[in-house]
């Protein structure tokens, strides 16, 4: 496998138990601000941009999912860190997924927020080819003011991503597009991951809804849910004591 890993950038806050949380699509790490000050007495938090977000290098080309969780990888190394609880948002759940397929003993816990194991269909893998064409061509503008009011009813939360997406450049969009257009289903192999694993899902998430949740949670051999009233597919921000209560839970447990 040809894997060219990125330095990612990354901030770090308080101490105990390292707990990993990687943003999703096309986010960056600032969606995690509101646990800081709910999570820096029990974990270490490790906030990075995936490559193509955030302050991360964005390099053309197609970021596959064990691409981008070979940066978090070696992040880790360059951390100095064995075993961490690993938590992904939406697209950031997917790269986690394909963390813990390659480095099953590095996981201590896996948190999917918002996020589920199954491949694209075929239309949305042909939308996301379509977009990832309109990106390049024309940028971002039209994702930035439509895709906020579809991940969530909080319209300060929307104004928040809508940022977000604008500041992000362009190739990483593209680059994270098309990377998750070629994911494969990994349900299946939720079963060979042996550790606690917690999934959130917020009650009016349109994009991964808790019926969603429920369908994939018994494949995990340690697998529970939580559901976040109210949230939509950003409950990290909608409703954060939800989230962090149950971080600290798998932290317990992990
Ligand atoms: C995300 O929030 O990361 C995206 O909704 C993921 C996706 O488009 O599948």
């Amino acid at each position: 496998m040809n894997l060219s890993p990125v330095q990612l950038s990354y901030e770090e806050h308080g101490s105990g138990t390292p707990l990993v949380l990687l943003h999703g699509f096309p986010l960056n790490r600032s969606i995690w601000k509101p646990l800081i000050p709910l999570l820096s007495d029990t974990a270490r938090l490790i906030l990075p941009d995936l490559r193509g977000h955030g302050q991360s290098p964005a390099p053309e080309g197609t970021y596959t999912m064990r691409e981008m969780a070979e940066d978090v990888y070696q992040l880790l190394n360059r951390l100095g860190l064995d075993r961490v609880v690993l938590g992904g948002h939406s697209m950031g759940g997917y790269v986690a997924l394909a963390f813990a397929q390659a480095y099953p003993k590095r996981l201590a816990g896996l948190a999917l927020i918002a996020s589920h194991p199954a491949a694209d269909t075929l239309e949305k893998r042909q939308s996301r080819l379509v977009q990832a064409r309109q990106v390049r061509s024309r940028g971002q503008a039209k994702l930035a003011s439509q895709m906020p009011a579809a991940l969530t009813p909080n319209p300060v939360v929307a104004a928040q991503v809508s940022d977000m997406i604008l500041a992000n450049p362009k190739q990483g969009i593209v680059g994270a597009l098309l990377g998750m257009a070629e994911r494969e289903d990994t349900t299946r192999a939720l079963a060979s991951i042996q550790v606690p694993a917690l999934v959130v899902a917020g009650s009016e998430d349109r994009i991964v809804s808790p019926e969603t949740a429920a369908e994939f949670i018994g494949f995990f051999p340690r697998g529970w849910m939580v559901e976040a009233p109210g949230a939509g597919h950003l409950p990290m921000m909608e409703t954060p004591e939800i989230v962090a209560a149950a971080l600290r839970d798998l932290i317990r447990r992990a």
